[in-house]
Parts: C-alpha cells; sequence; structure tokens
C-alpha cells in the first residue's frame, strides 16, 4: 500500500470580466499608430500555434529555460525549502512546472489562468500525474488581482513566472506587476522567474521569424479572429507579418503589415489602411541580469542567484521579498 497521502483537487472561480474583443479591437485600429493588444493571440487556434512556437529550432527560449530548470532544480529547492506554497501566474498547461515539482515537494501546487476550461483540464491532469500533490487551481486575471483562495498561516509562498512573459509587458507594468507578486508573496516570500536576454540582433531576429512560418500564422490568426468573432473581412494575404529585434528599444517588435492601401470593414465599421502601414501586435523585452535585478529591486525583490545556460541565450533568477 502506498502510505503517501493523496493531494486535494479544488478549483476556485474568481469570475475575470472577459475583455470586450470588438471594443479593444476599433480602439486599436483607430489609434495612430494602430494596434491590437496581444491578449487576443490566445483563442484556441493561437494558443496551438503558441505551442508550436516553442517546439520551433530557431525559438531557443523554451527549451533552454525547461534545461535550465531541469539542471538546477535540486539546488533551488534547497534555495527554497520544502513545503512551500508554489503559486504559478498565467500557467497554462502546466508544464515547466513539472521539471520542479518532485525537487520541491511543495505543500500545494496554485495554477492561475484566465481561461476557465484550459485551467480546469491542465490542473485536472497534473493532479492525476502527481496524486500526491495538493493543487488549487484559480481561474482569474492576474493582471487585475491575484487573491489567494488557499492560504494557511505562515506558508512559505513562491511565485513561478516562467517563459519570459514578463518581457511582454511594459517595463513600468512589469515593475507594477512584481508589485503585485510581492505583496501576494509577502515578507520572506519568493520569485522564480525566467527572463530572456540581450543577445546577437540576428539569433533574436531568427527566433521571431522562423523559418515554417508558424510565428506569421500567430501573428495573422489575430485577423481571422476578428473576421470569425466581429464580423470582419481581412484579406490575410493582404498583410504580411514582420519581427525584429530593435537594439535601442532593447526589445523585439512584431507587427502585421498591409500590402496595399485598402479598407477593411468590422462589423460595418471602416478601417481604411495605407500601403506599408502597420499594426502593432506584441513587444518582448530583453533584459541583461543586471538590468532585470534593478527592475525588481524597486519592486522590492532582492537577487538571491541567477542560472544562464553555457551559450548565454536565458536566465533564470530567483528573488526574494526584501
Ligand atoms: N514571452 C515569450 C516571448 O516573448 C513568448 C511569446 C509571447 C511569443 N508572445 C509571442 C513568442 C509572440 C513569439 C511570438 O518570446
Amino acid at each position: 500500500m502506498n502510505s503517501q497521502p493523496l493531494g486535494a483537487f479544488r478549483f476556485y472561480d474568481n469570475h475575470p470580466q472577459p475583455a470586450d474583443f470588438y471594443e479593444e479591437v476599433l480602439r486599436g485600429l483607430q489609434h495612430r499608430p494602430k494596434f491590437i493588444p496581444p491578449k487576443f493571440f490566445y483563442d484556441e487556434a493561437g494558443s496551438i500555434l503558441f505551442d508550436a512556437i516553442c517546439e520551433l529550432p530557431e525559438y531557443y527560449p523554451t527549451r533552454t529555460e525547461m534545461a535550465l530548470l531541469n539542471q538546477h532544480a535540486e539546488e533551488i529547492a534547497e534555495l527554497i525549502g520544502k513545503e512551500c506554497l508554489l503559486i504559478e501566474p498565467g500557467s497554462g498547461s502546466s508544464q515547466k512546472v513539472r521539471l520542479l515539482l518532485d525537487a520541491f515537494q511543495p505543500a500545494a501546487y496554485m495554477p492561475m489562468d484566465i481561461s476557465r476550461n484550459y485551467l480546469m483540464n491542465a490542473a485536472q491532469q497534473l493532479s492525476e500525474e502527481y496524486p500526491w500533490l495538493e493543487v488549487h487551481a484559480t481561474c482569474i486575471d492576474f493582471t487585475a488581482d491575484m487573491v489567494l483562495h488557499f492560504c494557511p498561516a505562515d506558508i512559505h509562498k513562491v511565485a513561478f513566472f516562467p517563459g519570459s512573459s514578463i518581457g511582454n509587458f511594459e517595463p513600468q507594468d512589469a515593475a507594477v506587476f512584481l508589485q503585485k507578486v510581492v505583496k501576494m508573496v509577502g515578507e520572506g516570500g519568493g520569485l522564480l522567474i525566467g527572463v530572456d536576454v540581450k543577445k546577437d540582433k540576428a539569433i533574436l531576429d531568427a527566433a521571431y521569424n522562423d523559418s515554417q512560418g508558424i510565428t506569421a500564422k500567430f501573428n495573422l490568426n489575430l485577423l481571422s479572429r476578428i473576421n470569425q468573432e466581429l464580423d470582419g473581412n481581412f484579406d490575410l494575404d493582404a498583410f504580411f507579418h514582420k519581427a525584429y529585434y530593435s537594439p535601442e528599444a532593447g526589445r523585439i517588435e512584431m507587427y502585421l503589415i498591409s500590402k496595399t492601401a485598402q479598407v477593411v470593414t468590422i462589423d460595418g465599421q471602416r478601417v481604411s489602411f495605407e500601403e506599408g502601414e502597420s499594426i502593432h501586435t506584441e513587444n518582448s523585452y530583453k533584459y541583461t541580469i543586471g538590468e532585470f535585478a534593478r527592475l525588481a529591486e524597486t519592486a522590492g525583490l532582492e537577487l538571491v542567484d541567477v542560472w544562464m545556460d553555457k551559450e548565454e541565450l536565458f536566465s533564470l533568477h530567483y528573488y526574494q521579498v526584501k
């Protein structure tokens, strides 16, 4: 008989406000320069394309970060200590955390995601694979709030934020997010975070312009979503994907560019494009270790340790609340 107690599975619903897709798209397309908020990338097709991006040979961040997590899990576990409450905002499929669970032996894992069904399935699956693990899944928009529905007194709280998702915030918004993490994990709490680093432009450009055109499909999927869900008539062949690293801004900028002068309608609303006009769809900021540690420090976090691969492609940082 297995004497280990079975971990509980709980699901909490914070009823996150769904974004108004129509309202936000029109506002962005009426703005100069035009933009569409990146949160709309992730419908079902977008999520599948994103998973495919993570497997691309040119897209080094995922495999490099996973290797770092794998190699250093025990060492990080030593720093963190056993029996923590491990919280993952924007947990998606909870793949990366699997590399940590055996070493960390957390008292409980709390995945948080806005996507209710996806979270429910991912958390349930994880709970079945790790019968000893207590899982407290929370459906929440972590950019709006990060309430802990399960939080025993004095439990050591550690947040996990992989994938360099922090790079998709503007730096000042990244600092605000880190402040919220500090508030959530409290005094003595920790943060394990993956941060993509500044490097040779050619490597960065290739990572966001793969030879199979998957990133282009992911970007253009925004337009097909607008067609399907908002009665739009974008011709997907009349736009192309463009992404490049700007060393001045320290970020990848991603755009959809109109090949010709054209007028598109969205539920009867006309939006005109000049030839070569762009829609800004995402940024991905890159940080040196020092730059990121300083940003984290402004939010009240102190760098405890940092790990990097030999080629210095990606960094994994562990912080403690000061
Ligand atoms: N945060 C990761 C990055 O910036 C993953 C990501 C978010 C991404 N949006 C993307 C990757 C768009 C490619 C294209 O790299």
